[in-house]
């Protein structure tokens, strides 16, 4: 049987962005930080829509159930690692009144989400997009709620644990941060499996991913996609990435926070979401 990875999110990421401990030799100059972020999300950025839209069909309706009612008074909604804006349009939806800010460091997966925000007036109203990484993004001095999907596994512990702790100083007691648990709560080994099967046009895409554990609570994930065209493979565009496993207890323990798993809505299995209340 299929993971929950490959299932659902299969989507988990496409690839992801790491740190490195040195600048990869063409990085341009916004990304010649101390600790670069290497953005491996282009690799397969013109794919994830496909992804996106599928993993948004189910998960973003339990999303919407647990920011409904969210006071958004305090301070905007922060999105971490937003990608091409399909949960963005999600917490629009669910939170009509508030102000969002989407960070997302991939310069091109960030294009689609502008493109999103900047072709419907009522987003681009409300939505500020920022290059950003969760590890040193500049945080405003208040927020009512965050929602990070499918990026908290790009992060190491102590990049969570610090990533937490500065996310509570800015919210109220009570609120959420909404977290995509991605099915994965320790390493194991999940053998490659077609997740997704999509026609556009003359071409058909799939999907492939598999895991497998590397050190401590990491997997190194690889996909691939094909694209057929007369039933023929004519391209493949491989890459793969580390995720770092948790689970929703594991994450509140880090963030000294309660939680909550959201694993079903209305009746269905959904991608499990986990909701840490501070
Ligand atoms: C799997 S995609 C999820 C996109 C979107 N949240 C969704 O659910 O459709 C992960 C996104 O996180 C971004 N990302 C990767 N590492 C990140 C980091 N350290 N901080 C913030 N975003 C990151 C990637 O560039 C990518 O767009």
């Amino acid at each position: 049987m299929a993971s929950r990875v490959a299932d659902s999110r299969g989507a988990v990421s496409l690839s992801a962005s790491s740190r490195a401990s040195s600048p990869p030799a063409a990085a341009s100059p916004s990304v010649l930080l101390e600790n670069p972020l290497i953005d491996y999300y282009s690799t397969s950025a013109e794919f994830y829509e496909m992804v996106a839209t599928r993993h948004t069909a189910s998960s973003g309706p339990p999303l919407r159930r647990v920011l409904e009612g969210v006071d958004t008074s305090y301070g905007p909604v922060l999105e971490i690692g937003g990608g091409t804006g399909r949960v963005t349009e999600v917490i629009a939806s669910a939170l009509p009144q508030a102000e969002i800010i989407v960070a997302e460091p991939s310069a091109t997966m960030r294009a689609m989400l502008t493109s999103r925000v900047a072709r419907n007036p009522d987003l681009r109203r409300r939505v500020t997009v920022v290059d950003g990484a969760a590890q040193d993004l500049p945080l405003p001095e208040k927020l009512s709620a965050v929602v990070i999907f499918g990026v908290a596994g790009h992060l190491t512990v102590p990049e969570r644990v610090a990533l937490w702790k500065r996310l509570a100083a800015c919210l109220p007691d009570g609120a959420p941060i909404v977290v995509e648990l991605m099915g994965v709560s320790s390493p194991r080994v999940i053998p490659p499996v077609m997740s997704l099967r999509e026609t556009i046009g003359r071409q058909t895409y799939e999907w492939w991913i598999g895991g497998e554990p590397t050190e401590g609570d990491a997997m190194r994930f690889t996909t691939t996609w094909k694209v057929l065209s007369d039933g023929r493979t004519v391209r493949e565009v491989t890459d793969s990435y580390v995720w770092h496993t948790f689970d929703v207890a594991r994450l509140a323990a880090e963030a000294g926070m309660t939680s909550r798993r959201i694993t079903e809505a209305g009746g269905q299995a959904i991608p499990e979401i986990g909701v840490l209340v501070k």
